[in-house]
């Protein structure tokens, strides 16, 4: 199997866990054992019966998460759950919280009550002395590794060349000798294309090659799930493309992601599911086609169409 391919697939499966082609024919069968449950007319059965929520473990279950700032609430209980291999868009208004949810589940921000479940490790955080897991420090490390995320602004060291800020957290966070973290690297670089540029620095990039850097570096770090935060808001109109098509490349891999973009087509057609959220509440979370037929409220069609005239 090729470098690049074992580092896609090095994102988001293991040995223990259903692969793609596995993951097709339980699904298969699974359809095959329902069809002989459901009863015409037994409408709860069907309604009940999504294989993606009960018959895969989920690779992340957030269960109840609220977050505030002070006495401001910023997320309000938000539950929801995803397969691996799934792509999910949040989208909200500026102000709603899908940043804060992102950070929370990277633990970036330490979320007030709720729990964070990461292929079957969970962390539930309580206000009540002694029973809250947000103190396991070796807990958090370990749920960040499994959840890499990039940043609207590349975030990458400026004084490291290229192959250094993909190679450095190999070493230092994961422990790889530098021989194999540059293999690594490199596969991960090739993978968004910039391998060629292996030596330059930051400065002698353009942004979207900066941030296809900064998903490189995510992705070595073989993350089970990936969370960007609009990672193509920083960029001029033209360099938008490039950064989506390797986004769409890694969606089309079976990378699980949760992506918060304003770029509503391609979420549109990239997504499994969409999360709508609104002022920290989770107002609908639906496959795309869904959505856009049937806004659950006029907050979200008010932003459809808010969104989908401004892209006009
Ligand atoms: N560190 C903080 N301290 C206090 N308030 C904060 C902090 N971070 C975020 N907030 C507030 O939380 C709310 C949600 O912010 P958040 O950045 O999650 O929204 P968002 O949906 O990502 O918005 P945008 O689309 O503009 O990026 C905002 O009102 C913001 O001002
Ligand atoms: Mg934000």
């Amino acid at each position: 199997m090729a470098r690049d391919r074992c580092v896609a697939e090095g994102a988001v499966t293991d040995g223990s866990r259903i692969d793609g082609h596995s993951r097709q024919a339980a699904m298969h069968e699974l359809a095959q054992t329902t069809d002989n449950w459901a009863r015409p007319g037994d409408e709860k059965m069907q309604a009940e019966w999504d294989p993606r929520r009960h018959d895969i473990p989920p690779v992340l279950k957030v269960h109840e998460l609220s977050k505030a700032f002070g006495a401001v609430r910023i997320l309000n209980d938000v539950t929801f759950r995803m397969a691996e291999g799934e792509v999910i868009s949040l989208i909200g208004a500026s102000g709603s919280g899908k940043s804060t949810l992102l950070r929370c589940i990277n633990f970036l921000e330490t979320p007030t009550s709720g729990r964070i479940e990461v292929m079957g490790d969970a962390i539930s955080i309580t206000n009540r002395p002694g029973k809250s897991e947000i103190t396991n420090r070796a807990k958090i490390r370990l749920f960040r590794q499994r959840t890499g995320m990039v940043f609207q602004s590349f975030n990458l060291w400026p004084h490291r060349t290229v192959i250094g800020n993909v190679t450095e957290a190999l070493v230092y966070v994961l422990g790889k000798g530098w021989r194999e973290a540059e293999d690594m690297a490199l596969s991960a670089l090739s993978k968004v294309g910039m391998a060629e540029f292996r030596d330059r620095y930051p400065s002698q990039l353009s942004g979207g090659q900066q941030q296809r850097v900064a998903i490189a570096r995510v992705l070595a770090m073989r993350p089970k799930i990936m969370l960007f935060d609009e990672p193509t808001s920083a960029l001029d109109p033209e360099l938008v493309g490039e950064v989506l098509k390797v986004i769409r490349t890694l969606a089309e891999e079976g990378a699980t992601i949760l992506l918060v973009t304003h770029e509503m087509r391609f979420a549109r057609d990239v997504s499994n599911r969409m999360i709508f959220l609104r002022k920290g509440m989770l107002e609908q979370d639906d496959a795309p086609e869904e959505l856009f037929r049937n806004p659950a409220s006029e907050a979200v069609k008010r932003f459809l169409s808010s969104v989908m005239s401004a892209a006009a």
